[in-house]
């Protein structure tokens, strides 16, 4: 398959990396074991150094921390713990200097029960805040108003006794729902953005944007007959009526209106759903998403021949304004490393950086920081809590960044918030960085080499056969070309050419003493090898 870049004017964001930080792990500098904006400030130089274009830090707004800043109470200023609105500001003006941007997480969803819009909401039926939640009557059993279920487990709806209706809220009972179809609360949020916008912001990933707009009618939510006893309980009915309703769109047209009138914002969305709708959030050129984020990688069976249909598949789904992106983990999943292993985590790290479109990297995949057990006295996360033992908790992903072998890790002087992961002593930035082979050292070459290179950035995408275990493809612009060539299994694997011939020299491997090689009738891959190579010559 086929898939060029139609737009000849590329954006940051298209050529760019964008490396995600979850605040609350990646540096603390006052002790109390959380991490902070000054820590991610002292920070800047290994990002700098590391090569990404972007940060996205998850919420760092003011919260009871319910469920870790997704429970907002001011949507206009930062949370002591993270620091002050100063600090924030001294953190955009230090990512600019180095030319790096920052993305802020917006979560107009739902609020946290403390924030003075609900507080205001649930006083009386009356109160002007009222119609800005979601909120019903018992439905005719004296139960519920309909069958709706919580992500995080239960109902959806919560009896608020003193005005006796329930209000929804698709995740904790403390993170009630906001009502978009009200014209106050898009308003509302508009000027939030404004806020951010005003003092530098360059772009917002929001916050389960596809959960936005529930049925009018309420309608209860059909059974799912693909369920299996076991998985996760919020998969036993099908979201019809809570999430992707085709109102949603307009809601982000509304968003989209709000950065136009900024110079080159980003909006990015969070979004779950099977390719096909996925796509329909890039709405259109002007209205939609610029980035719905694209979590393919995440869901797909890490075989050459799953993943390549899974690429090939969402590329054909793209509309024509649509720029492709690539994510591999995020504060909510388990680790890529966790989940395929250290030596796959090295072909993972070379494809998500060398497919067409934007890479979002989770902060310590880098060094292939896997998922650390949390015995159960210390675990944090309140989806752990409320469904216990389904390993549904995120914790296990949200452990502190590694930075050196000191005893935390050089994360705090303090008492980290979750445990670090034993691995630390060798798997840390500051071993990493001095050993030319490691995870962190093939990261920084990928991305360095991606920027240099238009055809690795913003060039074409040309699949070729593979076999079972390799996946192979093109990138190209004008006449520099790559074949980037991926052994997804734990054998060598040799692959000769079926029609095209490929004569080339690799210029990048996952495996050692390689590079400088050349290669004319086939290219012999060893066990775990990944390899990109410049291909200057083609029969
Ligand atoms: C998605 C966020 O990524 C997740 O961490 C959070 O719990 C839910 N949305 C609710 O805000
Ligand atoms: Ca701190």
């Amino acid at each position: 398959m086929e898939c060029e870049t139609r737009d000849p004017v590329s954006r940051w964001w298209q050529r760019g990396v964008i490396y995600q930080i979850y605040p609350r792990s990646f540096a603390d500098t006052n002790g109390d074991g959380v991490g902070d904006l000054p820590g991610i400030i002292a920070r800047l130089d290994y990002l700098e150094w590391l090569g990404v274009d972007a940060i996205w830090l998850s919420p760092i707004y003011p919260s009871p921390m319910a469920d870790f800043g997704y429970d907002i109470t001011d949507y206009t200023d930062v949370h002591p713990l993270f620091g002050t609105l100063k600090d924030f500001d001294d953190l955009v003006t230090s990512a600019h200097r180095r030319g790096m941007k920052v993305i802020m997480d917006l979560v107009p969803n739902h609020t946290s029960e403390h924030h003075p819009w609900f507080v205001s909401s649930r006083a009386s039926r009356q109160s002007p805040k009222r119609d800005w939640y979601i909120w019903r009557d018992a439905g005719p059993d004296g139960g519920p108003p309909n069958n709706w279920i919580s992500n995080f487990g239960g109902s959806a709806w919560t009896l608020d006794k003193h005005t006796g209706q329930y209000y929804y809220h698709a995740y904790l009972k403390e993170q009630p729902d906001l009502n978009w179809r009200h014209q106050d609360v898009q308003s509302a949020i508009h000027d939030v953005m404004r806020f951010w916008l005003d003092r530098g912001v360059d772009g917002f990933r929001v916050d389960v944007i596809w959960h936005l707009i529930k049925d009018d009618q309420f309608r209860h939510n059909p059974p799912n007959p693909d369920y299996q006893p076991g998985e996760w309980p919020y998969r036993q009915l099908l979201a019809t009526y809570t999430t992707d309703r085709p109102e949603v769109h307009d809601i982000i047209a509304g968003m989209r209106a709000v950065m136009n009138y900024y110079d080159d914002r980003l909006l990015i969305g969070e979004v779950y759903l099977p390719i096909e709708r996925l796509v329909t959030y890039y709405g259109t050129a002007e209205s939609g998403c610029h980035l719905p984020f694209n979590f393919q990688l995440i869901a797909v069976p890490w075989r050459a021949d799953a993943v390549a249909a899974a690429v090939d598949a969402y590329e054909s789904a793209l509309p024509s304004h649509g720029w492709p992106n690539w994510v591999l983990g995020n504060h909510d999943k388990p680790r890529i490393a966790a989940r395929i292993g250290p030596a796959q985590a090295r072909v993972a790290a070379m494809l998500l950086l060398t497919l067409r479109g934007t890479p979002t990297l989770y902060y310590g995949d880098e060094l292939g920081m896997e998922g650390v057990a949390i015995p159960t006295h210390l675990a944090q996360d309140p989806w752990e809590h409320r469904q216990p033992g389904l390993g549904l908790g995120r914790d296990p992903s949200r452990t502190p960044m590694q930075w050196n072998r000191s005893p935390h890790a050089g994360f705090t002087r303090g008492i980290p918030w979750l445990p670090l992961s034993p691995s630390f002593r060798t798997v840390n930035v500051d071993t990493e960085r001095m050993n030319s082979t490691s995870l962190l050292t093939l990261h920084r070459r990928l991305i360095a080499l991606r920027r240099a290179e238009p055809a690795l950035n913003t060039g074409a995408y040309h699949r070729i056969p593979g076999t079972d275990d390799i996946m192979m493809f093109v990138r190209q612009a004008g006449a520099s070309r790559f074949l980037i060539a991926l052994n997804f299994s734990s054998k060598p694997a040799a692959l000769s050419w079926s029609g095209t011939r490929y004569r080339g020299t690799i210029v990048i491997s996952t495996a050692l003493n390689r590079e400088g090689e050349r290669f004319e009738d086939g290219i012999t891959l060893r066990p775990d090898e990944g390899i990109v190579s410049i291909v200057s010559d083609e029969t």
